[in-house]
């Protein structure tokens, strides 16, 4: 079965073509272009104007770099949510467009859920893994368990790749701040305290960023509060990853999302995976990050265990959450 996957929840639009075989992921093209605002964050409409400008020729330039010919692709999917209303709208509507002309069938799929997909579907022995996804928007630890998809801890206020960004925008770093404050984390001298703030198995970032800003403007070394950053937040989403694979006694972590390409991180995560004898997984950078192959992988695990969608049902939805969708592929 091949699938072609609309992503469009928040600053990229990316397309992908996957192909199923033996019940695994081959990857057959993905390509992602990202919104970069000159100034300040994203606005939603313009980041939409972008991914409309852009998507009719990401879909031409997947056929091509994939080989695959539009009579080929059994099925197309997109982003249902969560995410941006205007961009998700953006992406449903070039979906449903493609599915019209080519008549084949629509699935809107879960964002979420494709992060931890796509990883099973690609890593040799990720099996049953407790997911931490930390990207800009999102910081979730996720894992499967009674039949659904749940969220075991979440972020009470910003995603811990935004929690970098407004710090680096502080420290004048330019956009995406996240590598910027990995490079200058290496250079530090000392470990600054900051305020580690978890609540139950959630997590916060807000103290810590008005902490890290306070001691930059009384003057601080700016490598020493990266890199203290870093080891407080890192610590943080390690332990509450840490608390859900004791509690839901799985022996696998995967991580997704854009902050997963940062070593110490995956350092940190690895570590706590070997005291526990887990095994520690992480997909290639453009799996890992917002992507079409993940939302066409995870159409086909749907699609293949009896999900349909009609194009007058496909809707988007903002507020998607991941424990919404029923896991009709895994026992
Ligand atoms: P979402 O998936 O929630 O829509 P997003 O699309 O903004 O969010 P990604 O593209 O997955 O997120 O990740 C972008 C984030 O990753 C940015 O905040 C960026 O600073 C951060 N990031 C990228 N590389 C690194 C790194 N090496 N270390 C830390 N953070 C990083
Ligand atoms: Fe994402």
């Amino acid at each position: 079965m091949i699938c072609l996957g609309i992503e469009g929840t928040a600053h990229s639009i990316c397309v992908g073509i996957v192909k199923e075989k033996n019940n695994r992921c081959i990857v057959l093209s993905n390509i992602i272009k990202i919104y970069k605002p000159e100034k300040g964050g994203i606005h939603p409409r313009e980041a939409a104007n972008h991914h409309a400008t852009y998507i009719a020729d990401l879909i031409k330039d997947s056929f091509k770099q994939s080989g695959v010919d539009t009579g080929d692709v059994d099925l197309v999917s997109f982003s249902k949510g969560p995410g941006l209303g205007p961009c998700l709208r953006t992406a449903a509507t070039a979906a449903r467009a493609l599915s019209l002309t080519i008549n084949k069938p629509i699935l809107g799929v879960n964002h979420c859920v494709a992060h931890l997909e796509i990883g099973r579907g690609t890593l040799k022995d990720c099996i049953d893994p407790v997911l931490l996804y930390t990207s800009g928007a999102n910081t979730q630890v996720i894992a499967f368990a009674e039949g659904r998809y749940r969220v075991f801890g979440e972020t009470l206020d910003v995603g811990i790749g935004n929690c970098l960004d407004k710090f680096g925008r502080i420290a004048n770093l330019s956009f995406p701040c996240g590598p910027k404050i990995e490079q200058l984390a290496l250079n530090a001298k000392k470990y600054i305290d900051l305020p580690y703030s978890i609540k139950g198995m959630d997590i916060a970032f807000s103290g810590l960023l008005t902490a890290a800003e306070t001691f930059y403007k009384k003057g601080e070394k700016l490598e020493d509060i990266c890199f203290s950053i870093q080891e407080t937040a890192f610590a943080a989403l390690t332990e509450i990853t840490e608390r859900a694979m004791a509690h839901t006694e799985k022996k696998q972590v995967l991580l997704a999302g854009g902050v997963a390409a940062n070593k110490r991180l995956c350092n940190m995560v690895n570590t706590m995976a070997k005291e526990r004898e887990a095994s520690f997984f992480v997909p290639e950078k453009t799996l890992c990050i917002d992507n079409g192959a993940m939302i066409a992988w995870l159409g086909v695990l749907m699609y293949n265990n009896g999900v349909r969608m009609k194009v007058e049902n496909s809707f988007i939805n903002q507020r998607f959450r991941t424990d919404m969708v029923d896991v009709t592929w895994r026992d």
